[in-house]
Formats: structure tokens, sequence, C-alpha cells
């Protein structure tokens, strides 16, 4: 039996304020398709991606991260805050958290603890479950959770279309304002090497096909402990939210959960069902920890109006750990949404040719602890400026 927050002693807790950030660059991924004499359809029909974000010279998780968080900040203050979780695998330090250094980018105070968080493309969701239950223990206080990450392949590998980069930052607190998280959560932890990224790797190894199948089975599995702790029926959600690697695996995951509740929909089907969820994928590309919250933000900002639905998130991190839980949207989200930000942000990306792209890709980073500045190329309020003596450094618009 679910238990909906809102019928409990304590307030509904969940998600007050979603902000999303990407990169400064795109690649269309019919330039990549050219460029390798491969048909454009493939990756525009087949994978189901139009464009990727491309991270400038000057950009890192840590800048995404803090320019979506000061969009936070400035709308709702930062009263209340106590915790910001930094979830990403694609961090830049081996001890300090990434979010220490957004922390001090947007001028958090300096009671307020700080952690990252890493298990592939799941360890957003952790941070966002782990926040509803610092916040039912105290409902005065107020949790970030700032998703952030650069999905990066080998130049010429098949994942080189399944790139991006993306970061989102959200307020969990009590009385939320866009959707009130729901009990149960359906977890699924099995140890598979489908997707890893070793510690002297920036390109992540992959077994593409095994990864499909993994992340099947997990969303699977997260789905039947789901039901098994007494969840909602599958038919009972207007809109389900999938981790979007490339926006077609959603439609695999969603005809497989279909199929395990005795459902067979037609192809069409699921991609009207799914496709709120996926516009804003499909012109990001994979962006990890991150993904599944921008699919969020893409149906809130699109659909019609949701109010009181229950909508699925259905999580996965390779490796691999999946989760599946439900939300309901709050009466008059619609006033506290961001759909022209995010719409802009998407739209004045400046597009790469091939050259360039591949310019970027191949550029690495001193290790010697020798002085280093990046080429000034970003039109958020946050740069990666470079590094000295080993430290990264940054500044503020
Ligand atoms: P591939 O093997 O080069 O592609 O790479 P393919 O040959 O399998 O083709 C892809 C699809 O395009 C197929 O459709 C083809 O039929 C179709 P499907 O059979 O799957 O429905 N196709 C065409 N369609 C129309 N016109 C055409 C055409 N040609 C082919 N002309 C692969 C695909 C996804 C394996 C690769 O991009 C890859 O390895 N990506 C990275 C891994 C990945 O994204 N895995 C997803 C699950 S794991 C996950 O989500 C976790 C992750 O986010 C990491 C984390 O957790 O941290 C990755």
């Amino acid at each position: 039996m679910t238990t909906s927050l809102t019928d409990a002693a304590t307030p509904s807790i969940g998600i007050h304020d979603l902000a999303l950030a990407t990169s400064h660059h795109s690649l269309d991924l019919e330039s990549l398709a050219d460029h390798h004499g491969i048909d454009p359809a493939k990756f525009t029909v087949g994978i189901g991606q139009h464009v990727m974000s491309v991270l400038a010279a000057d950009e890192d998780i840590v800048t995404m991260a803090a320019d979506a968080t000061a969009r936070i900040i400035a709308r709702n203050g930062t009263d209340g805050i106590r915790t910001l979780l930094f979830a990403t695998e694609s961090g830049i330090d081996q001890s300090k958290s990434a979010g220490v250094y957004v922390h001090s980018l947007v001028g958090l105070p300096p009671t307020v603890r700080v952690v990252e968080l890493k298990q592939a493309c799941y360890s957003a969701t952790a941070a966002l479950q782990f926040a509803v239950g610092l916040i039912a223990r105290d409902p005065s206080q107020k949790v970030l959770v700032v998703a952030s990450d650069v999905a990066r392949y080998d130049l010429g590998s098949s994942g080189e279309s399944t790139q991006g980069a993306a970061a989102a930052a959200m307020l969990v607190q009590a009385n939320p304002a866009l959707l009130a998280v729901e009990n149960p959560a359906g977890v699924y932890t099995e140890d598979v090497m489908d997707f890893w990224r070793p510690n002297y790797r920036s390109t992540a190894l992959v077994d593409g096909k095994g990864s499909i199948k993994a992340y099947l089975n997990a969303i699977g599995g997260a789905w039947q402990d789901y039901a098994d702790q007494g969840g909602e029926p599958f038919e009972s959600f207007a809109s389900i939210c999938y981790h979007q690697p490339f926006t077609k695996m959603a439609t695999k995951a969603h005809r497989h959960l279909a199929v395990l509740n005795g459902q067979n929909p037609t192809p069409v089907e699921v991609a009207a069902y799914l496709e709120d969820t996926m516009r804003y994928n499909r012109l990001i590309g994979n962006s990890y920890t991150a993904s599944v919250y921008v699919a969020l933000a893409s149906l809130l900002d699109h659909a019609d109006d949701l109010t009181g639905a229950r909508v699925g998130l259905a999580s996965y991190g390779s490796g691999s750990v999946a989760e599946f839980f439900g939300g309901v949207v709050q009466p008059g989200y619609r006033d506290h949404l961001r759909r022209e930000e995010h719409t802009a942000m998407i739209d004045t990306r400046v597009p790469l040719d091939h050259t360039a792209y591949e310019v970027l890709h191949k550029t690495t980073l001193p290790e010697d602890g020798r002085e280093y500045r990046t080429t000034a190329e970003r039109a958020g309020s946050f740069r990666f400026v470079g590094l000295n003596e080993h430290r990264r450094l940054y500044e503020r618009g």
C-alpha cells in the first residue's frame, strides 16, 4: 500500500524547484553520422537522439552545477538549506567533493553539510531519497540535490553518439511546489560489468548491447520490488520518467515494464506515452545522473495540466542499481516551472563543426602541477579558469 506522505502526520516531502543547466556547445548528430559515413537515421530514429551537448574548455561538472544551483537560490533564497548532496560519476577529485566548489561559488552559508555521491547514473535518486529522509526527521530543513555529469566515450566508438552533458539542481523540502515523493520505492542491485570507468580513464568502457539488457533486467527488478512492497498499479501512472542514455532506451524500458504488467502497447502508443519526457534529452544527450531529472523537467514543462497526477521515476545506474518510485504533481506547480529558461538554454548553445568537436574531445589537462589557463568560451555565470599547483580554479561572472 502506497503511503502518500500527505496522508501521514508528517507533511508531504519532495521537489520544490528544479533547474537544469547544460553546456555552451552542441554537436548535431547528423554531422557525426556524416563524418563516420553512417545513415543519420541510425541516430535520429534508431537511438532517438538529434543533438548532444558538448562542454567548452572552461566548463565542467562544477560550472554546470553552479549555474543550475544559483538559479534555485536566486528564486528561493538559502533559508533552511542545511545539506547539499552532489551526485556525479564525472568526479574532478578523488577526495574533495565537487559540491564544496559549488557551495562556495553560489555563496551558501558555512552551516551546510556537503558530500558527493557516486553509483553511475543512479546516485541522484539515492540523494533525493536521502534528502527525503533528512527532511522527515526535521521538516524545517531543506536539501539541495545537485546532479551534474558529462557522458564521454572514445571518438569513433559505438557509444560516441550517446554522449552529452547537463546538471539538474533540485530544492527538496516539506510541502513542495512541484512533486511530492511517495512511499514505497522499489530497488534492485546486481554486480554487472555493463559500463564502468577506471580511475585512470576519462572515457567510459561499455558493453553496449549487454548494458541494454542489464538496464532492462534491473528496471524490471526494481518494479517487481515496488509491486511487492504494495506500490501503486502500473496503470495509475500518468507518465514515467526513465533514465535516458538515449531516448529510444526509455521506450525499450517502458515496453518491458508494460509487458511485465500484462500489457502489449504498440511502438506508437509507447512513444506517445513518453514523448513529453524525452523532449529535452533528445537534444542534450546522456547526462548520466541528471538524465532522469532532465526527463522530469521535460515532462512538467511540456505536458498538459498534470495537477494531482502520479508520475513514475525509473532510475538506472550501470554496475548496477535501479530504483522505481512515484510522486504526485502538486496543485499550482505550473507557476513554479522554468520552461522558458530551459528552452533558451538548449536553443542558445553554439553548434560545433566536427573538427572543433574533436579538438575539444582530445583536450587534456596538464597533470604536472604547472599553471594552465583555459580558453574563455563559456556564456554562463561560472567558469573553470584553469589549474595551478594541482588546484582547480573557478570564477563567477
Ligand atoms: P550500436 O551497436 O552501434 O547500434 O550502438 P545498433 O546497431 O544496435 O543500432 C542502434 C539502433 O538503431 C537499433 O535499434 C538499430 O536497429 C537501429 P534497436 O534494434 O535497438 O531498436 N538502426 C537504425 N534505425 C533506423 N535507420 C537506420 C538504422 N541503423 C540502425 N539506418 C549502443 C548502440 C546503444 C549499444 C551504443 O550507442 C552504446 O554502446 N552506447 C553506450 C551504452 C548505453 O547507452 N547503454 C544504455 C543502457 S546502460 C545505461 O543506461 C547506463 C549509462 O547511462 C551509464 C551509467 O549508468 O552511468 C550508459
